[in-house]
């Protein structure tokens, strides 16, 4: 579990982040948040990326010279089979694992130049990123696992910004559980609420339905939609339900490490 490793990324990051601040591409504001950019602009753009692991005696080659453009305010679903390499493109995107070969350029700055911290830092607060596995702090409370991208990216009123995006997931009285008293869809939900606390521009989303009732999962599905229409918000969403992959503006398929492009099926509905 990467959660000792991200720590420790997320308090070197809390130094690094003001240097990082002022990306070329943005202005920053009185209130040291930096806006969105206007819808249309290139948030991320991926070129020819390689991810190739050691498998036992041999090399995995998970993604081959994948290419990717995604404009700021565009809904981009990812569809493939399971073992397709959808969490590992999704990590590569988000700059939070490294290519083998290829480039990525987030918010206008290519990763290849920054190291572990550089890359936390231009994250911190801009980047929200659900995981298919929650990866919540089991030693920390609900509103304090919300508050934790905070520490990337102090603001007034975060504890109130916290619980209120506890609130519009349903957990207002679940705020001083721990994830162990939790549900998995309640899990799923703190952490739906933890990747929207800093108000990010790109929020990326391994299967966050994939958890939840059908209920929670089509209120959870409002709420992602809503943000993308109201706040601009650039989605990038792994997914297996095809209600919800129509619902985006682009929907592309991974398989044999590339993507292609993916027609979801009119009549098919949920089925994660
Ligand atoms: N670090 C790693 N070492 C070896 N194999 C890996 C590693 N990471 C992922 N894999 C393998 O790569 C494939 C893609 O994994 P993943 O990205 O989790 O797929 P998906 O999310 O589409 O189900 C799987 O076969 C997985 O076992
Ligand atoms: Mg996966």
């Amino acid at each position: 579990m990467p959660h000792s490793s991200d720590k420790a990324a997320q308090s070197s990051a809390t130094s690094a982040s003001s240097q990082a601040a002022n990306p070329p591409d943005t202005d920053t504001v009185g209130n040291g948040k930096v806006p969105h950019p206007p819808v249309g602009r290139p948030v991320l753009k991926a070129e020819k990326l390689t991810k190739r692991v050691n498998s036992g005696e041999r090399t995995l080659t998970i993604l081959h010279e994948l290419s990717l453009s995604v404009a700021a305010g565009e809904s981009v679903a990812i569809l493939g089979k399971s073992g397709a390499g959808k969490s590992t493109l999704l990590g590569l995107l988000a700059g939070l694992d490294t290519p083998s070969d290829g480039e990525l350029t987030l918010f206008g700055q290519p990763l290849s130049r920054l190291d572990e911290d550089g890359r936390a830092a231009l994250r911190a607060g801009r980047v929200g990123f659900v995981f298919q596995n929650f990866q919540l702090l089991p030693s920390l409370s609900a509103l304090e696992n919300v508050l934790l991208p905070m520490e990337l990216s102090p603001r007034a009123g975060e504890e109130q910004a916290a619980k209120s995006w506890l609130a519009k997931v349903g957990l207002e009285e679940r705020t001083e559980h721990l994830p162990k008293q939790l549900s998995g869809g309640e899990q799923q939900r703190v952490a739906i609420a933890r990747a929207f606390v800093t108000d990010p521009e790109l929020v990326f989303a391994d299967e966050p339905t994939g958890n939840l009732d059908p209920d929670t999962g089509a209120q959870i599905i409002e709420l992602l939609f809503t943000l993308n229409r109201e706040a601009g918000t650039t989605l990038i969403l792994v997914t297996h339900d095809h209600a919800l992959a129509r619902r985006c503006d682009r929907c592309l398929q991974l398989d044999q490490g590339r993507l292609l492009p993916f027609m979801p099926d009119t009549d098919e509905g949920g089925g994660q």
